[in-house]
């Protein structure tokens, strides 16, 4: 009775003790993923990191200012949101969204790629959630995303290029490198109007280039006045 009882304590220890360890591979596969295209298994070449630090951005920010929000404290937030500012029912939802939306193999005429991995989308979230990430095990949501209009045609002539170079390489380079090796294209010569650009900038109506869609920034990411500098910059590229 007493040896049946220790014995089934001892693979109850097992049995949890098997469980923490499967999370923490969970945790390394997920981090590891989150940069690298390799690991992700990234069809498109876009990684999490492109769009999300998975820092402390207030406390310790980088040279780039990302259009997503940082994943500091995401883990379990109250509520998530996708990309358009839809509301989503859990952590899983948000990574499954941005898998399928920006990195899984593409599908002919849709910007919504093949089904993503469950194993992927089980280390990325555990990742998200982990003590490293998400310390404070309850956070408010983010900031909405929403539509924004773009200023008149007149102030879109008012940018400075100087200054749109800093944001440029603040905000733009991580994805669009000059030589033509970021998951985007590179923006020399690109022949688009200021009104075109700004369209991209703020996600009005874009329909994509083979099967995927620049992602937005907001006010909260990039300012009107930002956005104008960054404008005058690429159009004169
Ligand atoms: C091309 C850009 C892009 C990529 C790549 C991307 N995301 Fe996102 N993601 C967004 C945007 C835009 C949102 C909308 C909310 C925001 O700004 O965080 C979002 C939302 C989320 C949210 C919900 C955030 C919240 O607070 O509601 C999570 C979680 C998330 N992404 C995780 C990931 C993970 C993990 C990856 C990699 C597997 C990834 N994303 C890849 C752009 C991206
Ligand atoms: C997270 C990655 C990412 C970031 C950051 C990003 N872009 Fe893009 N951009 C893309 C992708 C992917 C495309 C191609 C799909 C599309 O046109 O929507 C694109 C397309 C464009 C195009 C059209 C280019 C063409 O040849 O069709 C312009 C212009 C542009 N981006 C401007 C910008 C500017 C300006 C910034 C910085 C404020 C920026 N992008 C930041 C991913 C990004």
């Amino acid at each position: 009775m007493k040896h049946g009882l220790s014995a089934a304590l001892i693979s109850l220890v097992i049995v949890l003790a098997g469980f923490v360890l499967a999370q923490d591979a969970d945790v390394v596969a997920g981090k590891r993923q989150f940069r690298s295209r390799e690991d992700s298994g990234s069809a498109t070449g876009m990684t999490c990191w492109h769009c999300h630090a998975d820092f402390n951005e207030k406390k310790t920010p980088d040279q780039y200012v990302r259009p997503g929000h940082p994943m500091f404290n995401v883990g379990f937030r109250a509520k998530y949101q996708a990309w358009d500012g839809s509301g989503l029912s859990s952590l899983e939802m948000a990574v499954k969204t941005c898998l399928e939306r920006w990195m899984t193999e593409r599908r002919a005429g849709s910007l919504t790629g093949e089904e993503a991995p469950r194993h992927r989308i089980r280390q990325f979230a555990a990742y998200l959630r982990s003590e490293e990430l998400s310390p404070e095990r309850k956070s408010k949501a983010a900031e909405p995303m929403r539509a924004e209009a773009l200023p008149s045609d007149r102030m879109l002539t008012l940018g400075d290029p100087a200054l749109g170079s800093t944001v440029f390489r603040r905000s733009c380079v991580i994805c669009h490198i000059n030589d033509g090796s970021g998951p985007a294209p590179s923006l020399i010569k690109n022949g688009y109007s200021r009104y075109q650009i700004g369209k991209k900038i703020r996600g009005i109506k874009n329909t994509g280039l083979r099967g995927i869609a620049m992602p937005p920034f907001t006010k909260g990411r990039l300012s009107d006045r930002e956005m104008l500098n960054v404008i005058a910059y690429v159009y004169q590229m």
